[in-house]
């Protein structure tokens, strides 16, 4: 065991602090990691403030922080596939059991025993994992993943879950060429979702609440952009959509997306609000269309993610700051003020 450098939220109203926690010395198969770079994910601000307390209550205290790139500082003996110096990234998952029906169809994001980056239990040091905001981390190597190397780092973080929870849905969706496709909420998951889309060939509409997001949207690849608060424009794209993804963190009438679905058209929520949304059925019933869910993307598929966004230089839009900015800017990403992730240097902990 060693120490390790942090930033903590101690109850479910404290702001992040310093502090210091254990991290486990490498195993054999173990990769030690710098961490460089950790994205803000609007899931650390509802877990640090426990808003999942029916689903995950949180354990404290919490680092948050599952968003992570760094380099490789030590590997364990049986570890081949990295090296001391080599980039190296961790999302949202670091351990599962491996056995079960869904490991082993390669959906380890669905094993009823999978280990979160933060907030889960430790199999190794007992108590929860600790997540990225931290100097260090050591996750074993089948949860760890290659960056490709012509990314911006502070860019290629957000991807770890910003990226593959908007991209594994388009994929399954079968997002191409010759689809309407929407997204709804323009922050950290969104603004990837409109990359993703138009990067896979779909015509790609933006449904914002806020209008002085319209010529990002239209920057970052959308080719239309909607005001979901105004009645007239959304009633123009009525059954018209093959397939939408819903981002938007807190309470919202899917309703009124339901029904921009054409025939077996698929709405999917990424967003997790912390309460439950009321569906009608009609609107499902009368057009065969679907409401779905969806939770990031196996490790598999974050690595095709990944080098994906290596071919076609697709990165996340960040804000860099330092560790000591984190609490302001979970305030702003509470008011939608960020364009469109924050992204964590994590040399500021260093020097703290
Ligand atoms: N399923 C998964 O695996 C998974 C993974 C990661 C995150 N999540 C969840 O996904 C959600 C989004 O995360 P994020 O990091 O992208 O958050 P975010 O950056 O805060 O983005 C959410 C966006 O929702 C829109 N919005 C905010 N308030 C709204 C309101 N009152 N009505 C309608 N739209 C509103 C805003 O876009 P506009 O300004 O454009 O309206 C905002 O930028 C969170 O709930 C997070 O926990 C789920
Ligand atoms: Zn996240
Ligand atoms: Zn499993």
């Amino acid at each position: 065991m060693y120490n390790a450098k942090a930033y903590s939220a101690a109850s479910a109203t404290s702001p992040l602090a310093q502090s210091t926690i254990a991290r486990r010395d490498p195993t054999e198969t173990d990769v030690q990691i710098e961490i460089l770079f950790c994205g803000i994910c609007h899931s650390d601000v509802h877990q640090a403030r426990n808003e999942w307390s029916g689903v995950m209550p949180t354990v404290y205290p919490c680092v948050p922080g599952h968003e992570i790139v760094g380099r490789v500082t030590r590997v364990g003996s049986a570890v081949k596939k990295f090296k001391q110096g080599d980039l190296a990234a961790v999302g949202c998952l670091v351990d599962s059991d491996r056995t079960c029906p869904e490991c082993r169809a390669g959906f380890e994001q669905f094993c009823p025993n999978m280990v979160l980056t933060y907030n889960f239990p430790d199999k190794h040091l007992g108590g929860v994992t600790y997540g990225g905001y931290s100097d260090s981390v050591v996750v074993d190597e089948s949860f760890v993943l290659s960056v490709p190397s012509n990314l911006d780092l502070a860019g290629a973080a957000p991807l770890l879950c910003a990226g593959i929870t908007t991209y594994s849905p388009m994929r399954h969706w079968d997002v191409k060429k010759g689809k309407k496709v929407g997204v709804v909420g323009l922050g950290g998951l969104g603004h990837m979702g409109v990359k993703f889309a138009h990067a896979l060939g779909a015509h790609t509409v933006v449904f914002t609440t806020s209008p002085g997001k319209k010529d990002d949207a239209l920057r970052l690849g959308a080719d239309e952009v909607v005001m979901s608060k105004n009645a007239d424009e959304m009633a123009r794209h009525a059954g018209s959509f093959d397939f939408i993804l819903d981002a938007v963190a807190v309470e919202h009438d899917v309703n009124a997306y339901i029904q921009l679905l054409r025939r077996d058209g698929n709405l999917t929520m990424v967003g997790a609000p912390e309460k439950p949304l009321p569906v009608s059925v009609f609107g499902l019933i009368f057009a065969r269309r679907s409401f779905s869910g969806s939770l990031i993307g196996s490790i598999a598929e974050t690595q095709e993610m990944l080098d994906f966004c290596g071919k076609n230089n697709i990165t996340s839009d960040v804000e860099v700051i330092p560790i000591q900015k984190v609490n302001e800017a979970y305030e702003r990403v509470i008011k939608s003020d960020v364009k469109y992730r924050f992204s964590i240097d994590m040399a500021s902990l260093k020097s703290a």
